[in-house]
């Protein structure tokens, strides 16, 4: 078998692929694949590359003809001459008849579409159905089953639609007598076959072993580092991923339009945008936490959005983000309505930690907020030193609204010496700082002190009914 090289240079060895390790037996599985689109088409192709003896299913005469004959159904690079060839080499077949398929097969693929409901959600006629006819076949067959689901759809669907349809269908029980996946599919067409053999990430949704290790057994020759996840994780970031995909699209085109607008090349200014692989490209500022703030980001936007505004450019991504950021902030006060009336102290009230900057913080804006409902707060910043130039600052900020000018008038009186102090006065505390000595003081706290935690103090999150995050 020939050696592939991807579009990056890396060459994936097919003999590697260990065919003793695959928990269903000592040979390779026999995989079945249904649905014969965009994504079905290339698995069929690219897993018989790597010797597993593959069948199709579709729906579909025509599909099902092109890919018996070894011809792509689609416009797709490559795919023609692989199909070819897994028909020439008796590893591709493919048929109608779904059931037979799957008990042909130790695993399935499932590939359907899942296109747009009327409602805007997500339609599960084909997921349902091809669901429901796995279930047919299980009940015919006594090997345990994998099942590998690719389409695209909401959290919860693999869990909530296919494993209830398959269990209906057949009598039989998830974890016992098969298993389930879910495994998104990340490849981009017009280069999905080289995609397949050099994946960007290859994710694995499941909460059995025995699946999760099956699984990570096919895809060892192309990834050996697997990503673990949950089922609805793995679900989910599908869609984020499409979502962040769409709106870097969105974002590169209002500059552009921008660019366009004021005679500069969208094109150098991208260019060099792109370059920044520490702060632009990067994992910085994708986690969730709390609003953004300080002295640029908000003032920026607002100046991109007034130029557009200058120039007749319509820019409504770049309008959206301070109403985005004033929402996430509203979400903070929503989850302290239960705790009305109760003392709320905040750990950090700059914009972030390690500094002294208070402009534009949104934990200032939360503070004031809440003082203007009545709240009795208190703070810790230990950054925080009330001499003359935080009083220059503190002047400016009362100018950002009349609720932070009231709360800049009593800040100095608010402020506590310490974490400690705080926490022994307060029945809520809001932490807005990840910080180790804060991480610290959140862990000690008195018995019955809530924690709204917007910081994401900790990567696991603890199992307590007192402690509630803002987006996790
Ligand atoms: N196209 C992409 O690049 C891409 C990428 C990642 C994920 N996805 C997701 O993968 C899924 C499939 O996408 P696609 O673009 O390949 O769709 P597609 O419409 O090209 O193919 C789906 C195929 O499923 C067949 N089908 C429907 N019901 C069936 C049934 N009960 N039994 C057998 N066959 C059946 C259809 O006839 C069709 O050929 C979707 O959920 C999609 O969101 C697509």
């Amino acid at each position: 078998m020939a050696m592939l090289a991807s579009p990056e240079g890396r060459v994936v060895d097919e003999q590697a692929l260990d065919r003793s390790t695959f928990v269903l037996g000592t040979e390779l599985p026999a995989i079945s694949v249904i649905g014969l689109g965009y994504v079905g088409a290339v698995s069929m192709a690219c897993l018989s590359h790597l010797g597993f003896r593959m069948v199709g299913v579709d729906v579909s005469f025509e599909k099902v003809r092109a890919i018996s004959e070894g011809r792509s159904p689609i416009v797709e690079a490559r795919l023609g001459e692989l199909l070819a060839a897994g028909v020439a080499g008796r590893l591709i077949s493919a048929t109608q008849n779904l059931v037979a398929a799957v008990i042909d097969t130790d695993v399935t693929f499932m590939s359907v579409g899942t296109p747009t409901a009327k409602d805007g959600g997500c339609d599960y006629t084909y997921v349902r159905q091809a669901s429901r006819a796995i279930g047919q076949a299980l009940a015919l067959k006594t090997s345990r089953h994998v099942i590998v689901m690719r389409c695209s759809v909401p959290p919860g669907t693999t869990l909530d639609v296919v494993v209830p349809e398959i269990e209906a269908a057949s009598g039989k029980k998830l974890g016992r007598d098969f298993g389930v996946c879910f495994n998104p599919e990340f490849l981009r067409e017009g280069v999905a076959v080289a995609d397949f053999f050099a994946p960007p990430k290859t994710v694995v949704g499941t909460s059995d072993p025995q699946t999760a290790a099956a699984v990570a057994s096919i895809y060892k020759a192309v990834d050996e580092n697997v990503i673990f996840t949950s089922i609805e994780a793995a679900e989910m970031v599908k869609y984020a991923d499409n979502v962040w995909h769409a709106t870097k699209v969105a974002f590169g085109n209002e500059v552009g339009r921008l660019c366009k607008s004021l005679g500069i090349d969208s094109h150098d200014v991208m260019d060099i945008f792109v370059k920044d692989k520490k702060l632009n490209l990067s994992p910085y500022y994708l986690k969730p936490g709390f609003a953004f703030g300080g002295s640029c980001l908000p003032k920026e936007v607002r100046a991109v959005s007034h130029i557009a505004k200058l120039q007749g450019v319509n820019l409504p991504l770049v309008d959206s983000l301070m109403v985005t950021n004033d929402a996430h902030i509203a979400e903070a006060v929503r989850l302290l309505e239960p705790h009305h009336g109760k003392r709320i102290g905040f750990l950090g009230v700059t914009f972030k930690p390690d500094t002294d900057d208070l402009r534009e913080s949104p934990t200032i804006e939360l503070m004031a907020r809440l003082l203007a409902m009545g709240t009795t707060i208190s703070a810790f910043d230990p950054n925080l030193d009330f001499g003359p130039l935080l009083r220059g600052q503190i002047d400016y900020v009362k100018h950002a609204s009349p609720t932070q000018a009231e709360l800049m008038d009593k800040l100095e009186s608010l402020i506590v010496t310490d974490a400690e102090e705080l926490l022994a006065n307060c029945d809520v505390v809001v932490v807005s700082h990840a910080t180790a000595a804060f991480r610290a003081a959140v862990a000690h706290r008195p018995a019955g002190v809530h924690v709204l935690d917007l910081a994401r103090l900790s990567r696991d999150l603890p199992d307590d009914e007192t402690y509630e995050g803002i987006a996790w």
